[in-house]
């Protein structure tokens, strides 16, 4: 029995509650929330008769019971998830119960440091191709939020699929955006239209749907009469992956993790690098203690996974940008029973959003938190900090699985990067959206410029 009081909240528009704010301005509306109302708010959202009511939890210690201690409780059962399972399939990201459990026993050991230490070689020939496009840049304005996104998925399109990556990548860069748009819309929205309808909406989420479904069928069965035995690609691995009694993924299941991991694996880690490169064209001194440690750290070789330890100052910079720009800004749950969070009552079915965007600037555990300060995680900072006041990653057993593969990938592309060229920024003021992940809504241009020496 709960003995938690009601959160307080905003009582929003007459008809709509939140809907509005939450919709179209979802950060600033949930950082105010905390300022004004405290670390549980209360929100109603949607049109009379079909009112949600559900609950942003902001401290540290609420996210540790939704995320950690009773994550049992806090289930991936609300609307986006709901779209995202309709999408993109019952991979690992979405599914639930025993579909997960078995899925993260046969997934898991393909993501061992060792495993993903494997894949710096991909990486480096991406972040190689990337240089020699931006030296084919005839004035150097790029702009980042494209580049890194173009960067990252052809990276982690060449690590599940190797040398089927270019034909995979175009299917993908043409039919991603589409899906992406459809699932937020339709996880945003009050009312549901049935999917079947023959909306133009519902065409184009289908028709990319189907094209992104095509192209990951096909490679699966194409590899499935060559008998790929050679083949060490992370879709080879998937497909070869057993369980103590023998236990696989058939080919729906397949084609259902790698649509998971080129979703997750994608703009997440784009976001990341592309606010890290925007951030240190704005912050001369950090660019240059950045660029000091990558000319020393990298000379003028390609980079490998050892070099991920010796750039300790560039593992800081991405740090400081995943605090400020968490990819993952905002996370949906729903409680199945009720319980207490900070001394507030949380109902049963009540839908959760737990926010790093906020949390990530709570004054009580950051100073000055708008500031751009790399040094925040060093260890002695880092020291005594709540282990959910920065959590870019989620936490608990559904931590994200990618997490060493997206720093190896971004610190050593963020690395070469910042050894081969000088960054100058052109959009000093970049708008923001909150799509799937968060992302830049108007420009982002940066200046490149060759620099000497490096390869
Ligand atoms: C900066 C980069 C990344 C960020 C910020 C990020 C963030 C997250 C977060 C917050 C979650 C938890 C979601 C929740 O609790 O609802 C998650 C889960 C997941 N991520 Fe990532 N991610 C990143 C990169 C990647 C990469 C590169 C991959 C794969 C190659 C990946 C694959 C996954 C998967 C499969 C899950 C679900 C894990 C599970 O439930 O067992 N992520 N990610």
């Amino acid at each position: 029995m709960s003995t938690g009081v009601t959160a307080p909240g905003p009582a929003g528009k007459p008809l709509v509650g939140s809907f509005l704010d939450l919709t179209h301005r979802p950060l600033r509306t949930f950082l105010a929330a905390r300022r004004d109302y405290g670390d549980v708010v209360r929100f109603h959202a949607g049109p009379p008769g079909l009112r949600a009511e559900f609950y942003a939890i902001f401290s540290p210690e609420g996210v540790h019971q939704i995320l950690g201690s009773e994550a049992a409780n806090f289930r991936k059962d609300n609307a986006f998830y709901d779209e995202l399972r309709t999408s993109v399939g019952n991979g690992l990201l979405t599914s639930q119960d025993g579909d997960y459990q078995r899925q993260r026993r046969l997934i898991q050991p393909l993501f061992t440091r060792r495993r993903v230490d494997g894949y710096a070689d991909a990486i480096g020939l991406e972040v190689q191709s990337l240089t020699e496009r931006w030296r084919r840049t005839p004035d150097g304005v790029v702009d980042a939020a494209d580049e890194m996104s173009r960067f990252a998925l052809r990276t982690v399109a060449r690590i599940l699929f190797g040398a089927d990556v270019e034909e995979a990548v175009a299917v993908v860069q043409r039919s991603f955006p589409a899906l992406g748009a459809y699932v937020q819309d339709r996880g945003y929205a009050p009312i549901r239209i049935p999917r079947h309808w023959p909306t133009p909406a519902n065409r184009r989420g289908a028709e990319a749907q189907q094209a992104l479904y095509s192209i990951c069928d096909r490679i699966i069965a194409e590899r499935a009469v060559r008998g790929d035995v050679d083949a060490d690609d992370l879709l080879a691995l998937l497909g070869r992956a057993r369980g103590e009694d023998g236990e696989r993924l058939d080919p729906a299941e397949l084609r259902d993790q790698v649509l998971v991991f080129l979703l997750a694996g994608h703009e997440t880690t784009a976001t990341s690098l592309a606010f890290a490169l925007h951030l240190l064209a704005k912050h001369p001194e950090q660019r240059r203690l950045a660029q000091q440690e990558a000319d020393s750290v990298l000379g003028g070789r390609a980079p490998t996974a050892a070099d991920l330890e010796e750039l300790p100052y560039i593992t800081r910079v991405l740090k400081e940008a995943m605090r400020l720009y968490p990819a993952a800004s905002l996370v949906g749950r729903r409680a199945v029973a009720e319980t207490v969070i900070d001394g507030y009552t949380i109902p049963a079915g009540a839908q959760i959003v737990i926010a790093p965007w906020v949390t990530h600037r709570h004054p009580d555990h950051w100073d000055d938190p708008d500031r751009f300060d790399p040094d925040r995680f060093l260890p002695e900072q880092e020291k005594g900090r709540h282990r959910y006041a920065w959590y870019p990653f989620g936490g608990g057993p559904r931590a994200c699985i990618g997490q060493h593969f997206s720093m190896l990938e971004a610190v050593l592309a963020l690395g070469v990067l910042l050894r081969d060229f000088d960054v100058e920024v052109v959009d000093r003021r970049v708008a923001l959206a909150q799509g799937i992940t968060l992302r830049a809504a108007s420009p982002m241009r940066i200046r490149v410029t060759a620099r000497g020496g490096g390869s």
